[in-house]
């Protein structure tokens, strides 16, 4: 029998595994094979050779820019690195424990506010506003730490890439060429993931013809998630909290008995090594060697070694993520704000997607409830 609209096919797959939900162009993952494509290109052919913001043009417009259209896509992103001045000040009204992801999520969505230009599902417009938002969750990200610790906002340097000025909004001066290199290849690397839980959060959303700040503040509520961007933010609280080499099977062998999720393991899509880890593996041991503090390394290695043998699971994004990041003396909380200042731009191509071939997303649910109940007056239950 062939299904209608109206009727229900069952795919009860426990949250949606396989199931296809959406066409895009933009990023497909090979989960058996391990292998990334954001438009056609593997992400390793990007990491070596291609920029943040190179790939954030690929992402939206489904091919390389030539060189007028990345100078030309570049400059509009560093002209609106400034957050309006209005957003900094409400920020700075916030509790100065407020979780920076939570920080983001409101920021960003307020940005909308101060947006003149970017509101609608025409590409122009909503290309406006991908711009901006790519433009200033870094800017945000970087503001709210220097508030929380009683610091001075830097102003954004508009000589700067996105992942440079990142750093330099944080720690208020330049990082050095290799750790800027390595950061800029890291958000290359976190850009797309084809329908991951935040990316399809934002389609769910922009599918209804919502605004992208919406949708995009939607994106980054559910990428805090622990079994989602959270994770790499907990990676790093593991290695701390084992803190020994010598420590590490006790630790795992433990955490597995009382059946624990090990996070930065494992994937929804992937059965063999995620291609991303190989890049974040490599920068991880680099950032060892160059600080001369090996042991985060060796831990997550050594972890990843055990999961493989006892658990045939291997590392993800976030697993060494968390050690590089860690030694470049970022702020653990920051991690997963990081994860949206490179997502941004995938999230804003699947809602570009999707404005442009736009078809309500409304599944059905099997429904497993009761049937046929009377209904009882509250005095007599
Ligand atoms: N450590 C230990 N066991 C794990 C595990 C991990 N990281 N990830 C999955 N498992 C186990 C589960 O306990 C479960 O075991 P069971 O069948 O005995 O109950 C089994 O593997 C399937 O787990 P499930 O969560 O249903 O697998 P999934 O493929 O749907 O989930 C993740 C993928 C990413 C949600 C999951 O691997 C996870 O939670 N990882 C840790 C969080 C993380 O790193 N998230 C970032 C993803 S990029």
């Amino acid at each position: 029998m062939t299904s209608t609209a109206t009727e229900k096919t069952t795919a009860a797959a426990a949250g949606l595994r396989g199931v296809v939900a959406a066409q895009s162009a933009i990023g497909d993952v090979n989960g058996e094979q391990g292998i990334l494509i954001y438009q056609g290109y593997n992400i390793h052919d990007l990491a070596e050779h291609s920029t943040f913001e190179e790939v954030v043009f690929l992402l939206w417009n489904g091919r390389l820019p030539k060189e007028e259209e990345l100078k030309s896509l570049t400059a509009e992103i560093r002209a609106n690195y400034n957050a309006p001045p209005a957003v900094i000040a409400m920020m700075k009204q916030f509790p100065k424990d407020a979780d920076p992801m939570d920080v983001l999520r409101t920021a960003i969505s307020s940005l909308d506010f101060y947006d003149k230009d970017g509101h609608g599902t025409d590409r122009e417009p909503a290309l406006r506003a991908a711009i901006r938002l790519t433009a200033q969750m870094g800017t945000i990200a970087a503001a709210w730490d220097r508030i929380r610790n009683g610091k001075d906002v830097i102003a954004p340097d508009s000589s700067l890439s996105i992942a440079a000025n990142f750093l330099y909004m944080l720690r208020g001066e330049r990082a050095d060429a290799d750790e800027e290199r390595m950061f800029d290849v890291c958000l290359m690397l976190h850009a797309d993931h084809e329908l991951n839980a935040s990316t399809f959060t934002t389609r769910v959303v922009s599918g209804t013809l919502a605004g992208m700040y919406g949708a995009v503040t939607a994106g980054i509520a559910a990428l805090a998630g622990p079994l989602h961007g959270g994770a790499n933010t907990n990676v790093m609280k593991m290695l701390i909290e084992i803190d020994d080499p010598s420590k590490v099977d006790a630790w795992v062998d433990k955490a597995l008995e009382e059946h624990r999720k090990i996070m930065g393991i494992g994937h929804a899509v992937y059965k063999t090594e995620d291609p991303r880890a190989t890049w974040l593996r490599k920068y991880s041991r680099h950032m060892g060697e160059k600080k001369g503090e090996l042991k985060w390394f060796e831990m997550s290695q050594r972890i990843e070694q055990l999961m493989l043998e006892k658990k045939g699971m291997f590392p993800n994004v976030d697993f060494y993520s968390a050690s590089t990041y860690y030694l470049m003396g970022i702020p653990l909380d920051l991690y997963t704000p990081i994860f949206a200042v490179s997502r941004i731009s995938g999230w804003t191509g699947h809602i570009l997607e999707q404005y442009g071939h736009n078809k309500l997303i409304r599944p059905r649910a099997e429904y497993i409830g009761a049937r046929d109940l009377k209904y009882t007056p509250i005095a007599d239950r």
